[in-house]
């Protein structure tokens, strides 16, 4: 059966993975590609399926190196047939990442990592393959883990208490930021992450790679652990791998939950996000959307949602954008989120986002 996406045509094998509502994401990985990447950058698709991303990455974002690995035998012949079907000449290599990690000797500039479910089991080897510089894209699906429905699933897979609450989405991929973060330190490594989505059943983060003890320790510094109070919605944070943390609310003194270790610090890079909006003609409309949301989001850790909030306060609904005006006009910065609807991200304190959705009423 063939299959037409972007400018690849796929034909798929006999149990061979394709999700075409991931589609939408990968035309987001094409054009972050097209901006970020250097044409002669040497890419992995080191979960290749059919091999539609490294199909599209070469076809769509100039990418002239690559090679395609995945353990299973039927997929590698599908993304074999298909690199062939889309004249293109990239090998294609049947085996795990774990056994391919520890025998290649090439490091690669650029590596899609997209597993059925978590990407952390393979996260130490795929450090094996990476330089300075190296993009990292990485595909998360066991979002039920990572938003804390399995919380000892969470600490055993990622080693960090997630917030099962409404912030659960963005904890969740800074949760996977800071594992890549801890697991790239052992390998001197420092991540700078420059995109962070999250929509429907899927996380993605993309990072640079920076080698160095001092940016390993650097990431490590802006990871922590986040303090949310489920009766003034407030929260903070406290950086570093054992700080000292009250479980009380720093705004209200009521009981709140500790989650973490987590990344605090930036999900994006703004400069890419300028370019990618400027290069945005050719996407669906969907991605479009997603794509102003993201770049106009204001980059600071958790936001407010305005349901939950009226809910604590017990009143009646009101509009978050009404809230979002009244915060303006008192000079706070304000954004809509990517991770929830009806909330809204800003520099404005727990009592001042109190006061902003009681005169919205
Ligand atoms: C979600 S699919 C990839 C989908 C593809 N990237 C796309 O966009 O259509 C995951 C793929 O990873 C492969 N895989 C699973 N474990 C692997 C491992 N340890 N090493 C390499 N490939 C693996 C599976 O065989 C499967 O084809």
């Amino acid at each position: 059966m063939l299959q037409t996406e972007g400018s690849a045509r796929i034909s798929l094998g006999k149990d061979v993975f394709l999700n075409p509502k991931m589609s939408q994401l990968r035309d987001l990985s094409v054009l972050f590609l097209k901006v970020a990447s250097a044409k002669d950058a040497l890419l992995l698709d080191a979960t290749s399926a059919t091999g539609i991303r490294a199909i599209r990455y070469a076809k769509e974002a100039g990418i002239r190196k690559a090679v395609l690995l995945d353990i299973n035998k039927d997929a590698a012949n599908a993304s074999r047939r298909n690199v062939k079907a889309n004249k293109l000449k990239f090998p294609v290599i049947n085996k795990s990442i774990q056994e391919f990690a520890n025998t290649a000797n090439a490091r690669y500039d650029i590596i899609d990592l997209d597993p059925f479910g978590s990407p952390a089991p393979y996260i130490h080897d795929i450090m094996k393959l990476v330089g300075d510089n190296t993009i990292l894209m990485v595909t998360a699906t066991d979002t039920a883990v990572l938003c804390g429905a399995h919380e000892a699933a969470c600490i055993k897979i990622y080693n960090s208490k997630p917030l099962h609450t409404v912030l659960c989405k963005e904890a969740g991929i800074r949760i996977l930021i800071s594992y890549i973060a801890r697991t790239a330190a052992q390998f001197n490594c420092g991540i700078e992450p420059m995109l962070g989505i999250s929509d429907m059943h899927y996380m993605r983060v993309f990072l640079r790679i920076h080698y160095g003890a001092k940016n390993a320790v650097d990431s490590l510094k802006r990871t922590g652990f986040c303090v949310y109070c489920s009766n003034c919605n407030g929260f903070s944070f406290h950086k570093g791998v054992a700080p000292t943390i009250s479980n009380r609310c720093a705004y209200c003194g009521k009981a709140a939950s500790i989650s973490g270790p987590m990344w605090l610090g930036d999900l994006h890079n703004g400069e890419i996000l300028k370019k990618m909006s400027k290069e945005s003609g050719e996407l669906n409309n969907g991605s479009r959307t997603q794509l102003k949301t993201i770049t106009n989001e204001l980059d600071t850790p958790m936001f407010y949602s305005i349901p939950s909030m009226t809910k604590s306060l017990s009143i009646g609904s009101v509009s978050h954008k009404e809230v979002m005006k009244n915060l303006e006009k008192k000079g706070f910065k304000v954004s809509i989120t990517q991770f929830e609807k009806e909330s809204i991200k800003t520099d404005a304190r727990p009592g001042d986002v109190i006061r902003a959705v009681k005169s919205s009423r």
